[in-house]
């Protein structure tokens, strides 16, 4: 490990991100002298762990809940997905000058282009309104999405995704709705896909879900970021129902392989990638 170059993850929690155990094995397996180590760091010290971050070089660092947005005032620039989506999950160190990234929105994309799903003219439940939220409508967006349901705990800030994603993309239909059974049983009952966004399911706490399985059906597809643990309960409650569905995995690994790029510059091999994501999380549910 002589003088190997350092890549982080600021978040908290961090404990549950099995992140540095996919980048460290493709390092180990490219023969490349990196070295990936998550730090927990409650929001009260993300100015300084940036700070620390940039004295001491770092090649560059990932950024996870809560802190995609709030890292932005932070950084010296953004690229334009980043400054679009309004957060961060990448930041890359370009000679002392902090650049952030946003590769969530490639992570959906990618997923749903990999699993033969095209979502346009769809309706889709966005559950969440957070960093990664803004990622994932960024992603449907993209792909021709037709409306959009977000549902969130705290109506402002659903209220605010959506001003800002409308003004710049007048052709989607955007709807912000507080996190009431009634508000999620109009969305649902009008959706072709329902996707979560939040920290709701992950360990340890993998007995909630914010959508009550009566509302499930068999016709939806439904797609949780959470992938420890793999199978949430919002992906077992649908999975009863005979819904389609999807797990976090995909977004993990093709956000990961987009920030890898960006740091190291080339592809990094994606089937390893998946193994290594599966074979721990495996390994982690027991
Ligand atoms: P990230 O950047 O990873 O998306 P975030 O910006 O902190 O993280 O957003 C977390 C999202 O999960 C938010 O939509 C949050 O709802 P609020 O905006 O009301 O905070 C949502 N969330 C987290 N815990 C939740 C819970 N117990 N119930 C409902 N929503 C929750």
């Amino acid at each position: 490990m002589k003088n190997a170059k350092l890549i982080c993850l600021i978040g908290d929690p961090v404990e549950h991100s099995i992140s540095p155990i996919i980048h460290n094995e493709v390092f180990r397996a490219l023969n490349l002298n990196y070295v990936y180590l998550a730090f927990k760091v409650p929001p009260e010290n993300l100015v300084d762990a940036v700070k620390g971050l940039r004295a001491l070089g770092v090649v560059g660092f990932n950024v996870t809940i809560p802190h995609k947005v709030s890292v932005m005032r932070y950084l010296d620039e953004l690229s334009p997905d980043a400054e679009v989506v309004g957060s961060v999950n990448t930041v890359v160190n370009r000679g002392g000058r902090l650049v952030g990234y946003n590769t969530d929105y490639l992570g959906v994309m990618n997923t749903f282009k990999n699993l033969g799903i095209r979502l346009e003219g769809t309706s889709v439940t966005v559950l969440g309104a957070g960093g990664a939220s803004r990622a994932v409508v960024y992603a449907l967006v993209l792909s021709g999405v037709e409306r959009v349901f977000i549902v969130n705990r705290t109506l402002e800030r659903a209220i605010s995704l959506v001003s800002e994603f409308s003004s710049k993309f007048p052709n989607i239909c955007l709807t912000p709705m507080s996190l009431t059974m009634e508000n999620l049983r109009e969305a649902i009952q009008k959706s072709h896909l329902i996707i979560n966004t939040t920290s709701v399911g992950m360990y340890p706490r993998t007995e909630e879900s914010l959508v009550p399985s009566e509302l499930l059906r068999s016709d939806l597809v439904v797609m949780d970021i959470v992938y420890n643990p793999l199978e949430t309960k919002l992906l077992r409650d649908a999975k009863a129902k005979d819904a389609k569905i999807i797990d976090g995995v995909g977004m993990l690994v093709y956000q990961a392989a987009a920030s890898f790029k960006l740091w190291v510059g080339i592809d990094p091999p994606l089937d390893l990638m998946f193994k290594v994501a599966y074979s721990s999380l495996r390994q982690l549910s027991g």
